[in-house]
């Protein structure tokens, strides 16, 4: 018996010395094998199916380790496990990538019987929700613990400060965003207690755990830790404050992860920064300051990413002693000044992204040739001269655009073998570049060259320009003349706008579009001089345009297949024939732009449940009415152009339920008759340009809607910059307005733009009082209706509006004083009315001259020629009045040049501000919206 027992140990032994090397001899304890086996069972569960879950997390496989636990085999040599080598004690748990699910560390875990564990990593696994009981922190010797898993959520329990031989403390959520509620958090009080007590640490990583809550001077018990932080990483975590600069000078710290911690303020150390730091990140900071020539003092730093922080200042030259910098990385920050040419030193630099600041001077000469480089991206600053030389093989990515160099085109470009990205865009590049060079870069995969408008591309006739590997391709405004001859198989995006390409559209070009484009899935042809049948848009594609050119004939049916359409502009062609029924079937149609063409019939009525439209632009053509009832299911519209077309309906009152529509326009159509509210309780509430002027409505002015446009109401005067409708760059919402009797197209739409005109009707009944609640207004039009009364005095509280209108009505009365309120007020027209007395003095009223008054014979005072009986002091109109009322000639004139609305904005900011240096400014700010005189 006895040597059975002993062969049958000795078979054991064996079966472990040869399949666990690392397996110590000492068999381990039995408690611990029973808290092991216990563990096991409670996740015996395992369901494959569940692993996409994890897909995209760095565990290349799963293994559930546990599986291989066999209760007959002695549990030191299980998988994941470690042992005291005397006591035989469990002392090492390593579960990462093992596919566990559920309560790893609830309160019920028989982890917590471990109670001699060293060492703890569940990273990878699943924690569903659960939270981490407060039995941790009865793993006194403990030394790491990591827990970096998914959906570990609830607070740190304090008890974690019990722990103070810690030196590796990893915990992240992988699965949840900065603001996700349910992530793990720690608070001040168990921060404080834990950095106190665990003078060990070494390394500390929190990725995404909330510590929102965390002050300042916690933070600072960073630096108790000087003699063991080697690194640290806070993600992600909310923290916020002024990080103690200390922290960054601490004597050991190797690694600095501080990203994404939008409102964590500091500045980097200006002094005594001789530490080993090799990695400095803070990404996505508030820090903040100059970048100091101290950092040339970090022999070891090998990344310094500061992208998207607020440093500004010179680069320090000092920076390029870093010799074994290899990222380096200060896109968008505010950084001035030349770019050193030390930086020849950095000759191992893989990746270097100075863009968006404001560096100028010219590209230093190393850029060309440093001969580790990779990346290199200078583009949006303000770079002089001209492109130098590159000499270095291993530039996969090139931008260099938003700057200002000029000069020919870099011939070599060509050599770059490796070239994957080349983006030369707004650079002022001249010179004639022949495209069929572009084959000698095999790699690339994408080119901008686009608005390089003195560049001239050559493109040869025939077909061995062979790009195989290009997907997007971007030559707006480069001069392009004729349509360019290339094969790229693999073409997604091609944009070739605002050029001067001539005729009709190849038949090789329709030939790849419709079948050997597969991926295709962007086409810009917009302004240019193309003739001739419409390119139809293939099945797959997003975004297509063909506008501003001179296309003609009918849509054809072709077009149905391209139902993945987001945005279709045909706009300003010279289209016919009727809309097809089809396209506004498409499920995720957005923007419809058909406007400028010669279109007829009626609108089509099968506009689907639950589409996607944002914009309908059907504005220029021909279309008969009435309007398509199912226009009522684009309940995402937000612009709805109609305009001069021949549409024959009453007011749509049924489109008052499309909470987010913000412009509708009806101008010149044959709707008529009263409008009257469907009665919803608030119509329109987002509506901020409503244009229903030259048609043939009837009755009194609709107060129930005046009443309800909310949003003309909330007036936002603190808004600096200045903000557009619609969030997408792909496509500018643009709307033809009438102001002082020009058509004007506002290419991009202001949503702090708001104006109602009503003119051209036959309105009758007076003008409401509320329609001064409406403080957002800049534009009112009511001229040419049949208005009586007189103006009411609240129409003073439109403190925004810029322009007004009430000519060719049957108004009366005084003109109210209070209109000297509207400090904003360039235009006025009050002529051919019945308005009576003296004209008020004051303010904008200063600057308006006779034709705002014609035709009212019983007005009198400056400007009119009729002076009034009490006023006998005939002053004439003099330059100093105007510059006492704050409203000189100069600005005027700027106002006028610039567009009207906004140049009178100006004229009174020079005037409350009192600098005129900011003119300038102000006035880039203002020509961001182009004004175009149409007629
Ligand atoms: C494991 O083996 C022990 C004896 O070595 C036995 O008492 C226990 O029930 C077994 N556990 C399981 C889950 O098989
Ligand atoms: C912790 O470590 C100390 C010193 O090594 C040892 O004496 C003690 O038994 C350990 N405690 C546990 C629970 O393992
Ligand atoms: C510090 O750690 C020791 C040892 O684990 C523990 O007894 C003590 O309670 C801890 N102190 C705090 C404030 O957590
Ligand atoms: C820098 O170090 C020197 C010498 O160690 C010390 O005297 C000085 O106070 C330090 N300066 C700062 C700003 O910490
Ligand atoms: C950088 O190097 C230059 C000379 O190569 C030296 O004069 C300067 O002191 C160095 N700066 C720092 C901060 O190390
Ligand atoms: C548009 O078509 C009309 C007639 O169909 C023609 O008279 C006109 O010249 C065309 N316009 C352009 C710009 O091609």
């Amino acid at each position: 018996m006895m040597g059975w027992v002993s062969m049958s140990s000795l078979i054991i032994f064996l079966y472990f010395l040869l399949h666990f090397p690392s397996y110590n001899c000492l068999l381990c304890n039995p408690h611990d094998k029973y808290a092991l086996s216990q563990f096991k069972n409670s996740f015996f569960v395992l369901n494959s199916s569940l692993h996409f879950h994890y897909k995209y997390g760095p565990c290349s496989s799963y293994s559930s380790r546990i599986e291989s636990w066999k209760n007959i085999t002695d549990c030191c040599g299980w998988d994941g496990i470690t042992c005291d080598t005397k006591s035989g004690h469990v002392i090492g748990l390593h579960l990462y990538c093992s596919d566990l699910r559920g309560e790893l560390l609830g309160l019920n875990s028989s982890i917590f019987k471990l109670r001699h564990l060293q060492q703890l990593s569940l990273t990878y696994n699943d924690f569903f929700g659960s939270s981490i009981h407060s039995s941790i922190g009865n793993f006194v010797n403990l030394t790491h613990l990591t827990l970096s898993a998914f959906r570990i959520s609830g607070h740190l329990p304090s008890t974690i400060s019990h722990l103070s031989k810690l030196e590796h403390l990893f915990i992240s959520r992988m699965d949840s965003l900065p603001d996700d509620p349910t992530r793990i958090r720690i608070d001040d009080y168990t921060w404080n207690r834990l950095i106190r007590n665990a003078t060990n640490l070494r390394n500390i990583y929190f990725g995404e755990v909330n510590m929102s809550s965390v002050g300042e001077s916690s933070l600072s018990l960073l630096t108790n830790l000087s003699s063991s932080l080697v690194s640290l990483l806070l993600r992600g975590t909310q923290i916020q404050g002024k990080l103690p600069t200390d922290i960054l000078r601490l004597p050991n710290l190797q690694k600095i992860f501080l990203t994404n911690n939008g409102n964590l303020r500091g500045e980097l150390p200006k002094s005594n920064w001789t530490t080993p730091l090799r990695v400095l990140s803070l990404y996505d900071t508030a820090f903040s300051g100059y970048i100091p020539d101290s950092i040339g003092y970090l022999k070891f730093l090998h990344t310094l990413d500061l992208y998207g922080c607020n440093f500004d200042g010179f680069l320090p030259p000092s920076l390029f002693n870093l010799t074994q910098l290899s990222l380096l990385d200060l896109l968008n920050n505010k950084l001035v000044g030349p770019i050193p040419t030390q930086i020849t030193k950095l000759s191992k630099l893989s990746i270097l992204d100075l863009s968006g600041n404001m560096l100028n001077g010219p590209i230093p000469r190393g850029c060309y040739s440093l001969p580790s480089l990779w990346y290199l991206n200078l583009g949006s600053n303000q770079l002089t001269g001209s492109i130098g030389k590159f000499s270095t093989n291993s530039l996969q990515t090139l931008r260099l655009s938003n700057n200002k160099l000029q000069g020919n085109f870099p011939n070599s470009i060509f050599q770059l073998q490796n070239l994957i990205n080349l983006d030369l865009s707004s650079i002022g590049l001249s010179g004639v570049v022949d495209f069929h060079q572009f084959s000698k870069l095999k790699a690339l995969n994408s080119l901008d060259l686009s608005h390089n408008s003195l560049l001239s591309l050559k493109f040869e006739n025939n077909f061995d320009c062979i790009l195989p590997n290009l997907r997007y391709l971007y030559l707006s405004s480069t001069n392009v003349s004729s349509f360019p001859k290339f094969i790229a198989p693999n073409l997604q995006d091609l944009d070739l706008s605002h050029n001067t390409i001539r005729g009709s559209i190849p038949k090789w070009f329709h030939e790849n579009l419709l079948r050997s484009w597969k991926n295709i899935g962007y086409i810009d042809l917009s302004f240019n001089k193309l003739r001739g049948d419409l390119p139809i848009p293939p099945n797959g594609i997003g975004f297509f345009s063909v506008s501003n050119n001179e296309l003609s004939g009918d849509i054809s049916s072709a077009l149905c297949n391209a139902s993945t359409l987001s945005i279709l502009n045909w706009a300003s062609n010279n289209l016919t024939g009727l809309i097809p029924q089809c396209l506004v079937a498409f499920p995720s149609l957005w923007v419809l732009d058909l406007q400028d063409n010669n279109l007829y019939g009626s609108i089509p009525d099968n506009f689907s449940k639950g589409n996607s439209f944002e914009t309908l632009k059907l504005n220029g053509n021909q279309l008969k009415g009435p309007l398509p009832r199912s226009l009522a299911h684009c309940t995402n519209l937000e612009v709805l152009d109609l305009g001069n077309n021949n549409i024959e309906d009453m007011f749509p009152y049924w489109l008052e339920i499309l909470t987010t529509l913000q412009v509708l326009s009806l101008r010149s159509n044959k709707f008529h008759g009263v409008i009257a509210s469907f009665g919803t309780k608030l119509p329109f509430p987002k509506l901020k340009i409503f244009d229903i002027s030259d048609n043939y409505f009837t009755g009194p002015l609709p107060v129930s809607y005046i009443h309800n446009f909310q949003g003309m109401m909330n007036a936002n005067d603190n808004q600096i910059g200045l903000k557009y409708l619609g969030q997408n760059s792909l496509y500018n919402d643009s709307i033809v307005i009438v102001m002082k009797g020009r058509y004007m197209e506002l290419t991009r739409i202001l949503t702090v733009f708001t104006s109602i005109d009503l003119s051209n009707n036959m309105f009758e009944g007076e003008i409401p009082k509320v329609i001064g609640e409406l403080h957002s207004l800049k534009g009112l039009n009511l001229s040419h209706n049949r208005i009586t009364g007189t103006i009411p005095i609240s129409l003073g509280n439109l403190s925004n509006l810029e322009w007004l209108d009430l000519s060719w009505n049957q108004l009366k009365g005084e003109i109210p004083l209070a209109l000297t309120n509207l400090n904003f007020l360039a235009v006025l027209n009050l002529s051919q009315n019945q308005f009576e007395g003296m004209l008020p003095k004051g303010g904008q009223f200063n600057t308006f001259e006779n034709d705002s008054y014609v035709g009212n014979p019983m007005l009198c005072g400056i400007p009119l020629s009729k002076s009034c009986k009490e006023n006998k002091e005939k002053s004439p109109y003099s330059t100093l009045d105007k510059e006492e009322s704050g409203f000189g000639w100069k600005s005027v004139v700027v106002g006028y040049a610039c567009g009207m609305i906004f140049g009178i904005i100006l004229g009174c900011n020079v005037f409350f501000i009192g600098k005129p240096q900011l003119l300038a400014r102000l006035v880039e700010r203002v020509l961001n919206v182009r004004l175009i005189r149409l007629t």
